[in-house]
C-alpha cells in the first residue's frame, strides 16, 4: 500500500498493448504521450489471456516483461489485472463446462466476454496456474503496485456445478427442509421440497415467485463471485502476499452485494461512465456523487476510480461529446468524493472491434494535439499539484441505509406497486438534500455500525436483518436522530412478513404504527400539510406525496405533517418522536424534493450539524471537503453552464487550481472546478 500512497494522486488507464504488440512505433509512442498527459500509472494484462497463454499450459510473458519494464523506466507503475474476464477460445473449445448456463438454462457458445462459470473446477484451475505465474514473475517487480483482479465481475451461471453449490450453500444456511420450506413459505401453491436435490435456481420456466428463493440465490451468487474472487487471489498472492488486490465495481451494479466485498479487498475501485449532457447535469451529478459515496463508504477509506471515459462512451444510446471543463470538473468529482486516482477506459482507442469509438486519451489519429488529450494532460498536471490529497478523509456525521438484500427484496415483493417501489429515487430524495447544503453523508448497510453518526436516515428498510431494529432503537436511545420511511419494517430476511405491529420492533422508536399502504399511478399525488413548526419555520405549507401513502396510527408521536386529501385526509405524514436521549421522524410518503430540502434544511440547524464549508451553495454548484492531518481541501464544482457567485471565504483559504481571489466574492465558471485548501490541526 505505501508503494501506492507514494505516486501521489494516480493517473492512467486501462492500458491494452496487445493490441499492438505489430506496431512497436505504437508502443513507443505510447510512453511519450503517456508522459506528456502527466500519466503514472497503467492497468495492464486486463484482456491478455489468449497473449499470455496462446495455446493450454504454453505461457508467453515476454512482450509483458518487455512492456511492464518500459513503463518502469518511464516511471510509470502498473496495476496488473489477472485474465479471468475473457478467455482464449482454444480453453472454451475443450472445456465447453466453462460456459455459462443462462437462467433459461441455455449453455452459451464461445464469445464476449465476463460470462464464465464460477464453480468450474477446469476455469479455476486454468486461472490458477496462470495467476500464479503472473505472481511469481511479476508480484516483485518494482512497477508493479496493485493486483487488478479480474473486470467487473457480474452475472450468474445456472449449470449443473452451480446448481449442486447452491444445495449446499442452502443447506448450510437452513440446515433443513423443513426450515427451508418454513422461511420460502412453500406451502403456498403446494411447492414444498420433499428432497434438496429439487431446488433449481430461480427460472421463467420454471420457479420465479418464491420471494426466499429468489433472494437466496441471489445472495448466493454474490457469494459465489467472491468465492471465485478469492479463488484468484489465493494464486495472485502465491508471492508476496502484501502487495494489496481491488476489483473493479460497476455503476449502482444489482447484481452483487458490493458491501460484501468490504474484508475481502484492499482498495475499492469503480468504472464510471456518467450521461453527461443528457438532460441535467446537476442530476447526473448527484447520482454520481451518490455512488462515489458509496465506494467511499464500503471500507470508510480512499477508493480508485478505475475507469472513466475522456470524452465519449460508445455503448450509451448516444456519444455525447463531454463539453470543455467537463471531463476536468468530472474526474476532480471523483476525488472529491475520496478517490485516490483518475484512471481511463482506455489509453488508445483500439483500431477494430466493439470498442473502436469509445473515448480513449489517444485518438486513431494519434496524436497529442486533440482536445481531449490536452485537458487529460493539463487534469494531470493539476493533479501533480495535490500529492497531499492521497489518503485523505471525508468525515460525516451522517449515514444513509443502503442495502443491496433489502433492495433485491423490495424489488420482488409483488406490491404495492409493480410499476416501480422506487428504492433508488427514495435514497437519492435524501441525498441529494445533504449534498446540495453542503453536508457530507455516508452509505451504510444493515450489517454496519452507527457509532460515530448524529443522524441515521432509514429510507424503506422493508427488510430487517440481523439486529438492525435492535442497533436502531440502541442508537436513538444513546441521542442519536433517526429517520425513518414508509414501508419500513415489514419483513424477515427471508421475506416472511412479521406478524404483529409494523414497523416491527420499531413502533416504540418511532412512535407510530404502520397500518395500510396506499400505491399512487404516477399521475396521482396528494398533499401534506405542516400542522406544527418544527423549528426556524423553512417546513412551511404543503408538499406533494407521490408513489406510496403509509396511514399511520400514534403511538407517542408528534404530528408535524397531515395528509390533505382523499379518504386518509387529517392522518398524518410525518412524526416525530422522544426515546432516550435521541429522537426518530417518521416520513410516511414519498414527499417531492422540496419537502427533503427543507426538512433537512431544518435538522441540520437543529442538530448544528458541520457543513463542508460555511458559505450559501447556488444552484448547480456542489462542495466536497477532504481533510488530512494537516489541510482541509475543498472542492468546488460548478454543473451549471453559467458562472455562479460564491461568497467570499475566510483569509485562511488559499487557491491551487487557479488564482483567485477568495476573501471577498468570486465567481466560479461554467464546468469549472475549483480547489481550494486551508491549514488544519
Ligand atoms: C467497462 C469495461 C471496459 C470497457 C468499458 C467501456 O467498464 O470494464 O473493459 O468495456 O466498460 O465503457
Ligand atoms: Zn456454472
Amino acid at each position: 500500500m505505501k508503494q501506492l500512497v507514494e505516486k501521489g494522486l494516480l493517473h492512467g488507464a486501462d492500458y491494452n498493448p496487445e493490441q499492438w504488440l505489430k506496431h512497436p512505433e505504437v508502443l513507443a509512442q505510447d510512453i511519450e504521450l503517456m508522459k506528456q498527459a502527466g500519466c503514472n500509472v497503467m492497468s495492464i494484462g486486463i484482456f491478455s489471456w489468449a497473449m499470455l497463454e496462446p495455446q493450454e499450459g504454453c505461457y508467453e510473458f515476454d512482450w509483458l516483461d518487455d512492456v511492464i519494464q518500459r513503463l518502469h523506466t518511464n516511471g510509470i507503475s502498473v496495476i496488473l489485472a489477472t485474465p479471468s474476464g475473457a478467455r482464449p477460445v482454444w480453453l472454451a473449445q475443450k472445456y465447453p463446462e466453462v460456459l455459462r448456463v443462462s437462467v433459461t438454462r441455455q449453455q452459451a457458445l464461445y464469445g464476449g466476454r465476463h460470462n464464465h462459470c464460477y464453480t468450474s473446477p477446469v476455469y479455476r484451475d486454468k486461472i490458477m496456474q496462470l495467476n500464479t505465474r503472473l505472481s511469481e514473475r511479476y508480484a516483485h517487480h518494482p512497477a508493479v503496485v496493485l493486483w487488478h483482479i479480474s473486470n467487473e465481475y457480474g452475472g450468474e451461471c445456472h449449470c449443473s456445478m452451480c446448481q449442486a453449490e447452491f444445495r449446499c450453500w442452502l443447506q448450510e444456511k437452513y440446515g433443513s427442509l423443513d426450515r427451508l420450506n418454513e422461511q420460502w413459505w412453500t406451502t403456498f401453491w403446494s411447492h414444498t421440497y420433499s428432497d434438496w436435490s429439487q431446488i433449481e435456481s430461480p427460472s421463467p420456466q420454471g420457479e420465479s415467485a418464491t420471494h426466499g428463493l429468489n433472494l437466496d440465490w441471489k445472495r448466493f451468487v454474490t457469494d459465489r463471485t467472491i468465492d471465485f474472487l478469492q479463488h484468484e487471489v489465493r494464486a495472485v498472492r502465491s508471492y508476496r502476499p502484501e502487495l494489496p488486490i481491488t476489483t473493479n465495481f460497476m455503476y449502482y451494479y444489482d447484481g452483487l452485494n458490493y458491501f460484501k466485498f468490504k474484508d475481502i479487498i484492499d482498495i475499492v475501485s469503480w468504472d464510471n461512465y456518467p450521461t453527461w449532457h443528457k438532460g441535467s447535469d446537476l442530476d447526473i451529478a448527484i447520482d454520481t456523487a451518490m455512488f462515489h459515496d458509496m465506494m467511499r463508504s464500503i471500507k470508510n477509506k480512499p477508493f480508485l476510480l478505475m475507469e472513466s471515459s475522456p470524452s465519449s462512451t460508445n455503448w450509451q444510446s448516444v456519444s455525447k461529446l463531454k463539453k470543455p471543463g467537463m471531463h476536468i470538473l468530472s474526474s476532480m468529482q471523483a476525488i472529491a468524493h475520496g478517490s485516490d486516482s483518475v484512471q481511463y477506459f482506455q489509453w488508445r482507442k483500439s483500431r477494430g472491434s466493439s470498442e473502436k469509438f469509445h473515448g480513449a486519451v489517444v485518438s486513431h489519429d494519434g496524436g497529442s494535439q486533440t482536445r481531449v488529450f490536452q485537458e487529460v494532460a493539463k487534469l494531470g498536471e493539476m493533479l501533480k499539484q495535490l500529492p497531499d490529497v492521497v489518503g485523505s478523509q471525508t468525515k460525516s456525521e451522517v449515514a444513509i441505509i443502503y442495502d443491496w438484500e433489502n433492495k433485491w427484496a423490495i424489488e420482488d415483493s409483488q406490491g404495492p406497486r409493480n410499476i416501480g417501489m422506487g428504492y433508488k429515487y427514495a435514497v437519492q430524495s435524501h441525498y441529494r438534500s445533504f449534498h446540495q447544503q453542503g453536508i457530507a453523508v455516508d452509505f451504510v448497510d444493515m450489517e454496519c455500525d452507527f457509532a460515530g453518526y448524529k443522524l441515521v436516515v432509514a429510507p424503506m428498510i422493508y427488510m430487517l436483518r440481523g439486529d438492525i431494529d435492535r442497533k436502531l432503537q440502541a442508537f436513538v436511545q444513546q441521542g442519536g436522530t433517526l429517520v425513518l420511511t414508509y414501508w419500513s419494517g415489514i419483513v424477515n430476511e427471508n421475506d416472511l412478513c412479521h406478524l404483529g405491529p409494523i414497523p416491527h420492533k420499531l413502533t416504540d422508536v418511532v412512535g407510530i404504527i404502520a397500518e395500510e399502504i396506499d400505491g399512487l399511478y404516477d399521475q396521482e399525488h396528494n398533499n401534506g400539510k405542516v400542522v406544527m413548526a418544527l423549528g426556524s419555520g423553512k417546513l412551511q405549507g404543503e408538499y406533494r406525496c407521490t408513489m406510496l401513502c403509509d396511514l399511520v396510527q400514534l403511538n407517542g408521536a408528534k404530528v408535524l405533517m397531515e395528509y390533505t386529501e382523499n379518504f386518509y385526509a387529517g392522518k398524518p405524514v410525518l412524526t416525530q418522536h422522544s426515546l432516550g436521549n435521541g429522537e426518530a421522524y417518521y416520513i410516511a410518503t414519498q414527499f417531492e424534493q422540496s419537502f427533503y430540502d427543507d426538512f433537512y434544511g431544518e435538522l441540520i440547524d437543529r442538530m448544528d450539524l458541520h457543513r463542508v464549508v460555511d458559505v450559501a451553495i447556488p444552484e448547480g454548484v456542489l462542495m466536497n471537503s477532504r481533510t488530512s492531518e494537516n489541510t482541509q481541501f475543498l472542492f468546488i464544482q460548478n454543473y451549471s453552464p453559467n458562472e455562479q457567485p460564491i461568497s467570499a471565504l475566510g483569509e485562511e483559504w488559499h487557491a491551487v487550481s487557479r488564482e483567485v481571489v477568495l476573501h471577498e466574492e468570486f465567481k466560479i465558471e461554467p464546468y469549472e472546478v475549483l480547489i481550494l485548501k486551508r491549514p488544519v490541526g
